[in-house]
């Protein structure tokens, strides 16, 4: 048996010139845990070409969908930012990963860091049940270069608080807090600066981050990664996996061509 199988795109959605998103059949076999990847592609010259891309539909969708970066001569997202309605896309069977609830100790508040597409998995985490009965308050941060790359912040805002499954938890628990670095937006700044200011978690009305309490999933660029890794273990956080969960995770799946 081949290692992927084929949905059919139902939708796709351009949010700018460098991001689009787009949704899929799912097949009932394909099961997976919010936070987690697979890979993703089409065939090209008659071989799969693949890569890693996180679910950003919630585990209980019918459909599954993608958010993917454009880049002109990228060997995939080249050919995956044309794709319409009806085309076959390849999905790997086994997704895999590591923004597993499971690779966390309990605690108080949960952040969730990601810059540009990094966002993905956390869209299927902050429409997880068990996100909210988990932590008292998951902040969302989205960190990007342009207004526009803020993708889904209308989703967030209007409809999440109203879904019928976890519009109130939404609504109680969930702190959505984009950032923009290279234009005027109500919020600036990079997730790293943010993550470093006492006047940014008073603004939100929370308690500075802290290790005897907290726990953060990092995903995004590799320079963010790098980063934040630097300024959370020197808090005292240490990544956690399937065999030690601990206080934070990191995916480095991530796409970039
Ligand atoms: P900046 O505009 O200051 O570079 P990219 O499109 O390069 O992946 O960046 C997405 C977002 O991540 C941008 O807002 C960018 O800010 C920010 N960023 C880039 N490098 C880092 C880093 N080392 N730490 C935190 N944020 C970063």
């Amino acid at each position: 048996m081949s290692n992927q199988y084929v949905e059919k795109v139902l939708s796709v959605h351009h949010w700018n010139d460098t991001l689009f998103s787009f949704r899929t059949t799912r097949s009932p076999a394909f099961r997976f845990e919010s936070g987690q990847f697979a890979m993703i592609g089409l065939m090209v010259e008659g071989r799969p070409l693949l890569r890693a891309y996180s679910m950003a539909s919630a585990v209980y969708d019918e459909q599954l969908e993608f958010l993917s970066i454009k880049v002109q001569n990228g060997p995939l997202t080249s050919r995956l930012q044309n794709i319409v309605p009806g085309d076959e896309v390849l999905i790997g069977r086994k997704p895999t990963g590591t923004l597993l609830h499971d690779n966390l100790l309990p605690g108080r508040n949960l952040y969730f860091l990601a810059t540009g597409t990094g966002l993905a998995p956390f869209m299927s985490l902050i429409r997880d049940p068990s996100t909210y009965e988990r932590f008292e308050k998951v902040v969302l941060v989205h960190g990007v270069r342009l207004v526009s790359e803020l993708a889904y912040e209308n989703y967030i805002r209007s409809e999440l608080p109203n879904d019928e499954l976890i519009g109130e938890m939404v609504s109680q628990q969930l702190v959505y807090h984009p950032t923009v670095t290279r234009e005027d937006y109500p919020n600036r700044g990079r997730v790293t600066e943010l993550f470093e200011s006492a006047d940014w978690y008073a603004s939100l009305g929370l308690p500075a981050i802290d290790v005897e309490h907290d726990r953060a999933m990092l995903c995004g660029s590799p320079a963010m990664l790098a980063d934040m890794k630097l300024l959370l273990e020197a808090k005292g956080f240490v990544e956690g996996s399937s065999s030690t969960p601990a206080s934070y995770v990191v995916e480095r799946a991530f796409v970039e061509k």
